[in-house]
Parts: C-alpha cells; structure tokens; sequence
C-alpha cells in the first residue's frame, strides 16, 4: 500500500515546505484543484526538483464529454504525471476514451464513485441509491471502461476489490482522535490497510498536524 501526500495548502510556498520536510519518505505527492489552478505545471516540476522519484497523482476528477476528458487527459500525458482521477458518473464512453487514450502510457486512470464526503442521505436525493450498491455499481463500469482503479472510501474497498480486478484509491483517512472534518466516510490507516486498499490519500491529518514528520512515519509504520 503506498501513501499519496495530499497538497492542499494555502500557498506554494508552504506546500514545498512541507514536501522539503517530506522529502525521504517514499510517497505520492497528490496535486488538487487548489494547488493546479494556482500553480500549475511549474509546481509539479518544483515537485520533481525536491526527489524525482517522488511520485504525482494530479486528482483533477475530469466529468466532461468523452472528447474533452480524452484530450485533457493527452494534456495530463503530457505533463509527465502517473495518474488522473475522472468521474465514474461522467459514463462509459467517457471512460473508453480516456483509457484508449491512456493504454501507450504509464499514466494510472482511477475514477471516483462516491465522494468521502458524501453520506446516504446526501447521496440519495442525487444517485437514488444507496453508495454501497452505487460505489460496487460505478466500480463495475470503470473496470468495464478500462480504468486502472477507483477512489471510493475505505467501507467499500474489500467489496469492489472482491468483486473487480481494479485498484483501490482511499481517502477520508483520518486517526480515531483526528478532526473528521468534512469527510463523513473515514477509516484509519490500518483500518484501509486491513480492508485491502492500495493507496491512501491523506491531506489535513499531515499538514495540520504539529509534526508532520512523525505523523508521516506513524502512517507508513501502520500501512506497512
Ligand atoms: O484533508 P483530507 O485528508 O480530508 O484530504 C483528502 C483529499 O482527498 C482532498 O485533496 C480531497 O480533494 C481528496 N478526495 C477526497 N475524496 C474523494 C476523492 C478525493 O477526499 N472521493
């Protein structure tokens, strides 16, 4: 299992700081919305310049027609990234084209099927489902679409696992005595590792925290 470093800070500066901080672990350097819009491809090559072994998951979450994710995603090719998050719910076409796109390429496709920050009664009223069946639903169209894996939270990893051949993306990582905060569908470190996920996400609980460094360490000692 491999831990992606959400960078979600509120400027450039503090997230290098933080990565500089980070810089021997093996990890994955996660580049939101946040950070992209305002920093763009510059900051994923600062990235690089810290360790070039580090590894870059841009979550872009694409959700367009299947034209405008496919040639976004040459885009992502092209930025040197190792993997890109689409929507599930943007449909299979959609899905098709960005894979196609992505097979003569290292770059790992995951979609995401329900938001961590959803719950039944928020998902509902949109997906009139519940997100156990509709995660496990959306699961079995991305392996159909030809993705490489899919977000979902750690309560529906062992499910999707067991029932696709895909990889699974977990974030809502939190510790028992950490802030949920808007994350409603959260699991610990060990409790993802238990459940058989092969990446976790963590953003807050790290940045957040007084010493980055030995929460960094407690993660890897428990997903280990
Ligand atoms: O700070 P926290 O650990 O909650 O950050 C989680 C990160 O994972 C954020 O960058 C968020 O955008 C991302 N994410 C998520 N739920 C998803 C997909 C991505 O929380 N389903």
């Amino acid at each position: 299992m491999q831990l992606c470093l959400a960078l979600d800070m509120s400027s450039r500066e503090e997230n290098l700081a933080l990565l500089k901080e980070l810089r021997d672990f093996d990890i994955w350097v996660k580049v939101g919305l946040r950070s992209f819009i305002r920093d763009g491809k510059e900051f994923l090559n600062e990235i690089k310049a810290i360790n070039p072994n580090f590894k870059i998951f841009l979550d872009l979450k694409l959700y367009d027609i299947p034209n405008t994710m496919a040639t976004a995603t040459q885009e992502c090719i092209a930025l040197g990234v190792d993997m890109l998050t689409i929507h599930a719910s943007s449909g299979i076409e959609g899905m098709r084209a960005v894979s196609e796109v992505a097979k003569n390429s290292s770059l790992l496709i995951f979609a995401v099927t329900a938001l961590t920050s959803f719950e039944d009664c928020t998902f509902a009223p949109i997906y009139n489902a519940t997100i156990a069946s509709h995660a496990k639903t959306l699961a079995l169209l991305a392996q159909e679409g030809g993705c490489n894996g899919v977000v979902c939270s750690v309560l529906e990893s062992k499910e999707i696992k067991s029932s696709t051949s895909l990889l699974t993306l977990t974030p809502g990582i939190r510790f028992e005595e950490t802030p949920t905060q808007d994350q409603k569908r959260v699991a610990t470190p060990k409790g993802a590792k238990e459940a058989g996920a092969d990446f976790i996400v963590v953003g807050r609980p790290i940045y957040q925290a007084q010493n980055p460094k030995i929460i960094t360490e407690k993660i890897l000692e428990e997903i280990k």
